[in-house]
């Protein structure tokens, strides 16, 4: 595993959030982009969806969405639609090749890259008419700590952490639990440590992380955060097969190792999300 992990301070932090959480809403998120959070995001659905739960996936990147691209699923009413007052919401969700459910973005989204007053407010009506529908909704967000990915993590119960062994993609995961545990006051925040090289490394780099957040982040007394390891995804070629063959790797190789791990993290999340909030 890397061993030269050097925390950064954090970007200039976007204004406080003061929404609560909604339950079994699960946001997939990092600080680095292109670390796997919508392979995770699509194929955790479908593997929580093979365990016979109600999924959701919300593709929360409105500025650089692909989810679509990810599922082969370009449907006439999307997000957008529902966002501009041309669509209600139900008819802008489309089943997805592995049994869940999916909110695209689609295009034109890129104007609600920002979050102002009418996005908040649209995203929460949105979120609010979606949660008691579903056993779990997955939000795939954008990566980064800008404003919107924020107020999209902070409509979560629960958060997992896309990151990969590299120095880059730690340095920014740090600076991203940082700022959860800053502004949303975090306690837990759920890492996933994707394309590893070895077995174990995964577990190791949540624990180095967790050491500098010990060392560097103040909490309030008695309330320490905690990293807690779900699992690591190996590092595997059948991933980058999948993704060009805009399949799901559940489907199309449910026993590689990738999807194994997928199988495991979805057990997981099972087992502290939905039956926790039944
Ligand atoms: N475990 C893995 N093994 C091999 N390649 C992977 C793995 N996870 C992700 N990838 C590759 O990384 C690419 C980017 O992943 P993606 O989910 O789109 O990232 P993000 O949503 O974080 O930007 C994928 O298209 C895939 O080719
Ligand atoms: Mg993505």
């Amino acid at each position: 595993m890397s061993d030269v992990f050097i925390p950064t301070e954090t970007k200039p932090a976007a204004p406080p959030t003061p929404v609560q959480p909604l339950g079994k809403v699960v946001a997939v998120t990092s600080g680095k982009g292109g670390v796997g959070k919508t392979f995770v995001s699509a194929n955790l659905a479908a593997a929580l969806a093979k365990l016979g739960h109600k999924v959701l996936v919300l593709d929360a990147d409105l500025g650089l969405a692909n989810l679509d691209v990810v599922l082969n699923l370009y449907p006439k009413i999307t997000l957008h639609d529902v966002f501009t007052g041309k669509a209600k919401l139900e008819d802008a969700i489309v089943r997805a090749p592995g049994g869940f459910s999916v909110l695209l973005a689609g295009s034109g989204m890129v104007e609600y890259s920002r979050l102002s007053p009418e996005v908040r407010d649209d995203f929460l009506r949105i979120m609010a008419g979606l949660v008691p529908h579903y056993d779990v909704v997955l939000l795939d967000t954008g990566a980064g700590i800008s404003d919107v990915v924020l107020f999209a993590v902070s409509l979560a119960s629960e958060v997992i952490v896309v990151a990969t062994p590299e120095p880059t993609s730690l340095t920014d995961a740090y600076a991203t639990i940082k700022v959860l545990v800053g502004q949303q006051k975090r306690q837990s925040v759920r890492m996933v440590i994707n394309q590893t090289a070895r077995l174990g490394d995964g577990r190791a780099i949540t624990v180095q992380l967790q050491q500098v957040l010990d060392r560097f982040v103040t909490t309030e007394p008695g309330r320490p955060v905690k990293l807690v390891h779900m699992c690591d995804i190996p590092a595997d070629p059948t991933v980058r097969q999948a993704v060009m063959r805009r399949q799901l790797l559940m489907q199309s190789a449910p026993g590689c190792p990738a999807a194994l791990a997928i199988s495991q993290l979805a057990l997981k999340i099972e087992e502290a999300v939905i039956r926790r909030n039944p």
